[in-house]
């Protein structure tokens, strides 16, 4: 994809317009596969952040009283154009975040499936009319569109979180302020210009990339005309965003750290089980807040797993995400995979065995190798914390109850994946796992039709599924007065 960077806007999107930052000031964006420039982009300041909800605000009326239909025809469109564009917003996402091609490829498809599912409930926001039950009223109940919102999108996909933040907001009525991230800006400037070609009226969606998130998220959480924050990324950052919305009262979607437990029962599939780790463990090298944090085995079948999940992870190739037959990327930053070496170092000075990994990539790029830790002890870091990476740490349980207390020994609540072939057991342990979602044979969930989203320390709101578009609809109630 010669020239893909060049024909990237790198300005501020307001307005329908681009535009260069107040005092035009610039961040420059990194290939964290090569450790080499891509480019320069807009540097939004709190002036830019201002326009942004203006033009938000300014916006939100016209886009309110716009037909279902026609709000749900723009996401189509925009489905269409990413489908058909796949390869060349996967290269893009690929330079700037560091996954493979093929990881990359089907994130676009994710990505585009937000907008073809919140095409089709655009049209489908319906309320209800009773009769009073004393007569002589009528009760009307109908959903409008909370108003400007405020979206913060995470770095580990560019597009996917993005759009299914987009999509219900644009569904339900509402005009945006994206704050992008500021390793990966490119994928959403670029998602910007593709909304406009699909329709989108000017002022609905504004994006503003900045090297600072305060300097956007003070100015616009501080505008009481802005009525909603939809946010992703660490329970950390969370809690204060939270802070942040009280005076104002502003709704909120928390969609913040994990910790996944993946459970293997002696009587699972063993294969289905390695395969599914592979899966929960490797989607995007690790970087995804459903990643299997902790492996709680079995002791019948522990070596076993652990020795098959060792072969799988020895093998997958790694390097740049653009080259052939490559599945493991870079790791985002210098500081992610020196975080991933301390929490492997950690497991291994407490007594934990390397069965294969355990050490960064020489040379240049953040890569570190897919590692399994076996016999992993219970003060381990990397039990309680989320490692963001490509590692797998063991350890091992009696029986039912054991793995249930391993499993929600945690501050988060997630997602959890359990394998066994006894259908009793898995709805047993799925209703007992303290997690929003639980993969049942699967290390799999992430799906547009159905709501994803945690309890505990993980957060609060759904995205996707039917609940998806609630988060940006308000009820209100009509008293009817009828005097037959
Ligand atoms: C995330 O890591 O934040 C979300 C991953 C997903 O949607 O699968």
């Amino acid at each position: 994809m010669d020239g893909i960077i060049e024909r990237i806007p790198r300005q501020l999107f307001i307005d329908g317009k681009w535009r260069d930052a107040a005092e035009g000031s610039t961040f420059g964006v990194e290939d964290p596969g090569a450790e080499r420039g891509l480019c320069d982009v807009a540097d939004a300041q709190g002036a830019d952040a201002e326009a942004a909800v203006e033009a938000a605000v300014a916006a939100q009326e016209s886009w309110a009283r716009t037909p279902p239909r026609e709000r749900g025809e723009i996401l189509r469109r925009a489905w269409q154009l990413m489908t058909e564009r796949t390869d060349e917003l996967a290269t893009l996402m690929t330079l700037e975040m560091g996954k493979s091609l093929t990881e990359s490829r089907a994130e676009v498809g994710y990505a585009a499936e937000f907008f073809r599912w919140f095409s089709e409930e655009a049209v489908r926001i319906d309320g209800r009319y009773s009769v009073n039950p004393a007569g002589g009223g009528r009760t009307l109940v109908t959903r409008q569109p909370v108003g400007p919102c405020l979206l913060v999108t995470p770095w580990n996909f560019p597009l996917a979180m993005g759009t299914r933040k987009i999509g219900p907001a644009v569904a339900a009525g509402c005009t945006m302020i994206v704050k992008p991230p500021q390793l990966t800006p490119l994928s959403m400037l670029n998602l910007a210009a593709l909304l406009a070609e699909a329709g989108l009226p000017d002022g609905v969606l504004n994006v503003v990339p900045s090297t600072s998130a305060t300097r956007i998220v003070d100015p616009v959480l501080g505008d009481p005309r802005v009525r909603k924050l939809s946010f992703t990324g660490s329970t950390e950052v969370g809690r204060k965003l939270v802070e942040q919305c009280a005076p104002n009262l502003q709704r909120m979607s928390m969609e913040l750290g994990g910790n996944a437990p993946f459970v293997v029962f002696a009587d699972a599939d063993v294969d289905a089980a390695v395969r599914g780790a592979v899966t929960a463990k490797m989607r995007n090298n690790g970087e995804s807040c459903v990643a299997a944090n902790r492996f709680h085995v079995a002791e019948p079948v522990a070596e076993e797993f652990t020795r098959r999940l060792t072969e799988e992870m020895a093998a997958l190739r790694i390097g740049h995400g653009t080259e052939n037959g490559v599945s493991v990327g870079p790791l985002i930053s210098s500081d992610q995979r020196d975080k991933v070496s301390e929490l492997v170092d950690d497991a291994r000075d407490r007594g934990a065995e390397v069965t294969t990994g355990g050490e960064p990539l020489e040379g240049k790029g953040f890569f570190y190798r897919p590692t399994v830790l076996s016999g992993v002890p219970e003060q381990a870091r990397i039990l309680r914390e989320e490692v963001f990476g490509p590692v797998a740490p063991i350890t091992t349980f009696r029986d039912e109850d054991e793995a249930v207390a391993l499993a929600n020994d945690t501050e988060f609540g997630l997602v959890g994946y359990v394998f066994t072939r006894d259908l009793d057991r898995a709805v047993r342990v799925g209703e007992r796992l303290q997690t929003g979602m639980v993969g049942l044979n699967t290390g799999l969930v992430s799906n547009p039709a159905a709501p994803f989203g945690g309890v505990k320390a993980s957060g609060f709101g759904r995205e996707g599924g039917y609940e998806g578009i609630d988060e940006y609809l308000d009820t209100k109630y009509l008293a009817l007065a009828v005097s037959a």
